[in-house]
């Protein structure tokens, strides 16, 4: 693994009204995330530290996938103080949310930019973007991937860029240190009043909600109406036989739906 500290070109320090959080900007790394836990492990870490990189050789999505990490777009991860791994699949949608309502902001047709449960960005139905979370000892790294200038090619009608409809900076790195606040500020809100404020507001943000939707939740799948998510975050969806609400899982767009 790249080592952060041989590999440091800037470092930049943002203020808030809590103090200064560092940020570590990276010519190239391996994976961000990685890097980040690096640094955790290592004792180097404290909440609100990012790390964020302008090339990743090894960046990673769920499920252990590839993460296209094309020049230009946005690779970040964030150390956030540990929250228990339950509620991790609620904190996607919290960090999801948080980052589509700062892109929306910067957007023509800002509606058009949604999160797809659990943790992808899709504009214009295509994936822009995508969250992984991941514990590492004292810390919960929040990897914030966004295809801001690039999509890669080999995944054709699947991924899009958010070039075309940016009204703001393309260049990534305006953008590190307000994400990082966006997450910062959507952390402590989950962290004061619980996941409810964030329950009542995925409406706003939710791709296809009352549409026919396939869950894969391990070798499973299961094909219903996505009837929202419940208080805890869970997808819900309507079958034949049962109303089901799923805490884990993949949503899969069905033929001529996406
Ligand atoms: C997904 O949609 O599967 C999540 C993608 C997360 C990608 C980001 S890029 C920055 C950070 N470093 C990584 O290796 N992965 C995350």
């Amino acid at each position: 693994m790249a080592k952060p500290d041989q590999n440091h070109v800037d470092d930049y320090s943002f203020s808030d009204t809590k103090g200064v959080f560092p940020l570590i900007v990276l010519e190239e790394v391996e994976s961000t995330s990685d890097a980040l836990k690096h640094l955790c492990r290592a004792g180097d870490a404290r909440h609100g530290l990012a790390l964020a990189a302008r090339s990743q050789t090894r960046g990673r999505g769920r499920h252990g996938r590839e993460w296209f990490s094309l020049p230009g777009n946005i690779m970040m991860s964030v150390a956030l103080q540990k929250a228990e791994l339950e509620f991790h699949a609620q904190l996607s949608l919290v960090f999801g949310m948080a980052v589509c309502r700062y892109l929306r902001g910067l957007m023509q047709s800002p509606e058009q930019l949604v999160v797809k449960w659990p943790n992808d960005l899709l504009w214009q139905g295509r994936k822009a973007g995508g969250i992984l979370l991941e514990a590492e000892g004292d810390f919960l790294v929040v990897g914030i991937g966004i295809n801001l200038l690039e999509s890669p090619a080999v995944m054709k009608d699947e991924a899009v860029s958010l070039q075309s409809s940016f009204m703001a900076s393309a260049v990534a790195a305006a953008h590190y240190a307000p994400l990082r606040q966006a997450i910062l500020e959507a952390y402590g809100i989950w962290g004061k009043h619980g996941f409810s404020p964030f329950h009542e507001t995925w409406a706003e943000f939710a791709f296809r909600v009352g549409s026919e939707v396939r869950v894969r939740q391990g070798d499973d799948v299961l094909t219903g109406c996505y009837d929202g998510i419940n208080a805890d975050g869970a997808l819900c969806l309507k079958t034949d036989k049962d109303r089901l609400c799923i805490a884990a899982g993949e949503v899969v767009l069905l033929e001529g739906n996406g």
